[in-house]
């Protein structure tokens, strides 16, 4: 770990970085020879607008209701490097799920941040909500994202091919998922 860094939850005030770091993260998604990662092919500002305008709220939604949000930020040397997300469904019936999405800037990947960050974030779900199952989904080729999951336990459920159609590429996404149910039960033993 060369530099330091800190990992925290994301309040309204963040939300400017970390709408800069999404800007980057995806204009640099399939350009000059980088992985693919995410379905969004250009940044766009009416959306990005949207998003500045109800994010703040989102983020204070109690875990108790569906729909929250929360993010959880990655710090180097200060500034937002990375971001976790956990999204609880807006149905009451799905109150026991949520899904996990996860980037680091370019400069800060392989150094071992990411696991921490996805540690971090399982550890929160796991502790503070009474989500029983993490779910996220994965581009196929993804190879850096799959090893980091699989290596945090995260099974495969699902695999939709053509998925998304994008840098004229056809995209298979997979689906997996982690037991938290399990894990809470596991540290309580
Ligand atoms: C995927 C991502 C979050 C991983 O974070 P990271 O900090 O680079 O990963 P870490 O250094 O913590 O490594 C964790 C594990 O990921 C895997 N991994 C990371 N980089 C890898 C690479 N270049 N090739 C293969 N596996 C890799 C390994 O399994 C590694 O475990 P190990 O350290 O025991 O070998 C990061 O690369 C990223 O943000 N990529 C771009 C955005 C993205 O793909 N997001 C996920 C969308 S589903």
């Amino acid at each position: 770990m060369p530099k330091p860094w800190t990992i925290r939850p994301l309040v309204a005030d963040d939300v400017e970085a970390f709408m800069d770091l999404q800007k980057r993260l995806v204009q640099e998604s399939g350009r000059e020879g980088s992985n693919i990662f995410t379905p969004l092919e250009a940044w766009d500002e009416t959306r990005a607008h949207r998003q500045r305008a109800t994010l703040p709220e989102k983020l204070r939604t109690a875990l108790e209701q569906s729909g929250w949000y929360r993010l959880f930020g990655l710090f180097v040397e200060d500034k937002l490097a990375g971001e976790s997300s956990l999204r609880c469904g807006e149905l009451p019936t799905e109150r026991h799920r949520a899904t996990l999405g996860i980037s680091l800037d370019q400069t800060v990947r392989g150094q071992g941040l990411g696991r921490r960050l996805m540690e971090y974030t399982i550890d929160w779900a796991v502790n503070e909500t009474s989500v029983d199952w993490i779910d996220l989904y994965v581009f196929e080729h993804n190879t850096p994202a799959r090893g980091l999951y699989d290596g945090l336990g995260f099974t495969q459920i699902g695999r939709t091919s053509d998925r998304f159609r994008t840098f004229d590429k056809r995209i298979t996404d997979l689906h997996m998922v982690l037991d938290c149910a399990q894990r809470r039960a596991n540290s309580s033993d």
